[in-house]
């Protein structure tokens, strides 16, 4: 019999798309998630509109932080996994709205956890991000580094989650794997990160604003190989908490990243250079060996095959034309 899998943010730009992989291998699924207005609603709710009526899937309208709501969740659809990545996501927003980015992200993850708790939930997979290791200067960043200087609450309230997880499966034994992503991109991607932002400016004809000099650098990760992982992560034996970065291992420059686009694009893009902003660091480059030896995590999708993949799915989305002018 197929197990029930609950995947909070299941509407979110990774959510849907492990949504879409676990429904295809024949798993039940719970998606919580309260479609918040961070981006628009109904950008979320489509891309769960394609599996109306799935009778493997139970989509539940409900904010994590409400206790009773979760208790609810769980003691109805009875998860064996908790995939958990409803989260307040992006770093410069933190920074107006510390409270908000703690009270989801940390609160939040407090209340599942003991929902999942009390219910007997096996598995608990934290979607952690690569902003925990902040201006980290060793390079690639490895899951033993020590994160002592985040650079934004958002990041702050990510190291929160993840020993929240920590705590749990000490407390009550429960098997937990904190995957730290890096930078995801593909279709579907959140309208606020740089990728997006950028393409649908140039396409636009207007201008894109580049903070700094160009020099920063991301890992920049397709979103299929997060999910490959992620799904990986359901099923490997787990004697402890793991900690475990997934990202592509190939940073990209932000001048370059920006001539990629353009590439793709078939446009330039009209630069307007801004000062660095606060918040952001300078550079992220995931170690993967540790996926790799755990998960049998290999990033597969190169940037320009990803971009390519990425523009196919904005200019549909959008009816632009991506020829050359
Ligand atoms: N996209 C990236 O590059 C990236 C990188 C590192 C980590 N992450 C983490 O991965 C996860 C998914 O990110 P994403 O890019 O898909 O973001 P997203 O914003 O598209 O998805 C998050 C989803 O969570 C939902 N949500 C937010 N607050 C909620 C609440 N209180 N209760 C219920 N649902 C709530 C939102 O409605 C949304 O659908 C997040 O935890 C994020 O921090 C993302």
């Amino acid at each position: 019999m197929a197990r029930t899998i609950c995947v909070t943010g299941g509407a979110g730009f990774i959510g849907s798309h492990l949504v879409d992989r676990l429904l295809g291998r024949g798993e039940r699924v719970v998606v919580v998630d309260d479609f918040d207005d961070f981006y628009d609603p109904a950008e979320k709710r489509a891309r769960l509109a394609g599996h109306a009526g799935h009778p493997a899937l139970a989509v539940v309208e409900a904010d994590i932080r409400d206790a009773a709501a979760m208790e609810a969740v769980f003691a109805r659809h009875r998860p064996e996994i908790v995939v958990h990545l409803a989260a307040r996501a992006g770093v410069r927003p933190s920074l107006a709205d510390p409270a908000l980015y703690t009270d989801v992200n940390v609160t939040g993850t407090a209340v599942l956890l003991e929902a999942a708790r009390t219910h007997g939930v096996r598995r608990f997979v934290f979607g952690s991000s690569s902003s925990v290791y902040g201006i980290a200067t060793k390079v690639p960043f490895a899951e033993d580094a020590p994160l002592v200087h985040p650079a934004s609450p958002y990041a702050a309230s990510k190291i929160a989650g993840e020993a929240l997880v920590r705590t749990f499966a000490h407390l009550y034994g429960m098997e937990a794997i904190c995957l730290r992503f890096f930078t995801v991109y593909g279709p579907r991607q959140r309208p606020d990160l740089a990728i997006r932002k950028f393409a649908e400016r140039i396409l636009r004809d207007e201008p894109i604003e580049l903070y700094g000099d160009g020099s920063s650098s991301r890992d920049y990760t397709y979103v299929d190989d997060i999910v490959d992982g992620v799904e990986a992560a359901l099923d490997v034996p787990l004697g402890r908490v793991e900690i475990v970065n997934l990202g592509g291992a190939h940073p990209v420059r932000l001048s370059e990243l920006v001539e990629r686009i353009e590439a793709v694009l078939g446009r330039k893009a009209r630069i307007v250079r801004r000062a660095d902003q606060p918040g952001d660091v300078p550079r992220t480059f995931a170690d993967v060996s540790r996926a790799a030896a755990l998960l049998g995590y290999r990033p597969r999708v190169e940037l320009d095959t990803g971009l390519a993949r990425f523009a196919a799915w904005l200019t549909a989305r959008a009816g632009h034309e991506t020829k050359p002018r």
